[in-house]
């Protein structure tokens, strides 16, 4: 089932790898509703598209559920990325559960009514908690470490249910760590490749948590957007779970030292403290993927890395501004829920 000349909501459409789909449906000329609230999300993310009538933006919350119905009224596909994330679990559980879990059913709910042809629905590799066997398959004894894992989990099993019932046709993609234009380096939210692009840009060491040894599959945004385009079309992909992964695995202190040679830099990186919950070993098995798609996402993290330090230097201003916001511990600023004060 081809997914062009279509209506495609796209939820989290205004986030980091929400925008790149955008980017794809529209130039296959579907008229896309971006359903966000903002939170995390920004309008810069789709400024390209400013004067394409094809896209509509809707202002709503996912747990909003007469909203959200409205905004998916009459479309044929469903996109479902909009979450909070995993920093934010780690201070605010209860908020990350609501968005994550109980958002998830309600999209999956106002779909049904909608009914629309196809869903998707967007996980996390941190379902799987630190792998235990690597590569990581799709069938996995899952060990979820966070609230967000363990809500993206909940997500994956609303989506199940929904399909085996015959109430949506759906397909669940897995990514697996993504990097490249437009992603977080603010606050809780900032993520660690453009943190480091920033740090070696200003001629700073890049400071890693722990050793550097965790090790992370890292995946050029806009292929992972592809592949979620190309799941949802392929009707042998309904019903099931697929990493979208390069199947390689590189660890946080080989991206430090990767992002110091291409921006040729000579400073060895710098240790902090490791982070509470940090997941150890992430890295999928991208066999089945393979099995179904005949391909793999391609692009070698040098490449993806040289592309996402050329938009960084071109669109992003370094001054002391977006070193305040990426302050070390800045998502401490979140209010702690009451029960984990003095933890
Ligand atoms: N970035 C990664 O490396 C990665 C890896 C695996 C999975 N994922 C998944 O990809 C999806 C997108 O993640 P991202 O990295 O682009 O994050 P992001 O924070 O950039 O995007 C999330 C979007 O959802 C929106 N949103 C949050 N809460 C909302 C709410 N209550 N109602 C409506 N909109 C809301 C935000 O404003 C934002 O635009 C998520 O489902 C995430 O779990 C991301």
């Amino acid at each position: 089932m081809d997914i062009t000349n279509s209506r495609v909501v796209v939820t989290g459409g205004a986030g980091f790898i929400g925008s790149h789909l955008v980017d794809k449906l529209l130039a296959r000329n579907n008229e896309v509703i971006v359903i966000d609230n903002f939170s995390t999300g920004s309008y810069r993310n789709l400024e390209d598209h400013n004067t394409n009538p094809l896209l509509h933006v809707v202002v709503a919350d996912i747990r909003e559920e007469a909203e959200i119905l409205k905004a998916i009224k009459g479309s044929d596909f469903v996109f479902h990325l909009a979450c909070q994330n995993v920093r934010l679990s780690l201070r605010q559980p209860t908020i990350v559960h609501e968005v994550n879990a109980t958002g998830t059913l309600n999209i999956l709910k106002a779909s049904v009514a909608a009914k629309v042809k196809r869903f998707l629905y967007c996980s996390s590799s941190e379902v799987n908690g630190t792998a235990r066997i690597v590569p990581m398959p799709e069938e996995y004894h899952y060990r979820p470490e966070t609230i967000y894992g363990a809500s993206k989990l909940t997500g994956e099993y609303y989506t199940q249910v929904f399909h085996r019932a015959g109430w949506i046709p759906a397909v669940i993609a897995r990514p697996h760590n993504n990097y490249g234009p437009r992603e977080h380096y603010e606050g809780d939210k900032g993520e660690v490749i453009p943190r480091f692009i920033l740090w070696v840009l200003s001629g700073k060491p890049p400071m890693i948590y722990g050793d550097g040894t965790q090790t992370r599959d890292f995946t050029y945004v806009t292929e992972t957007a592809d592949f979620m385009v190309r799941l949802l079309e392929c009707d042998e992909a309904l019903g099931e779970t697929y990493n979208i992964c390069r199947g390689e695995e590189v660890s946080i202190l080989r991206i430090a030292e990767l992002i110091s040679e291409l921006i040729g830099l000579d400073k060895p990186p710098l240790r902090l403290k490791g982070r509470p919950s940090d997941v150890l070993r992430l890295y999928g098995d991208a066999t089945k993927l393979d099995r179904t798609l005949g391909a793999i996402p391609q692009i070698s993290i040098r490449d993806g890395l040289k592309k996402t330090i050329a938009w960084f230097r071109e669109y992003v201003t370094i001054d002391e501004t977006v070193f305040a916001t990426m302050q070390n511990e800045s998502w401490k600023s979140v209010p702690p829920e009451f029960f984990l004060e003095g933890l």
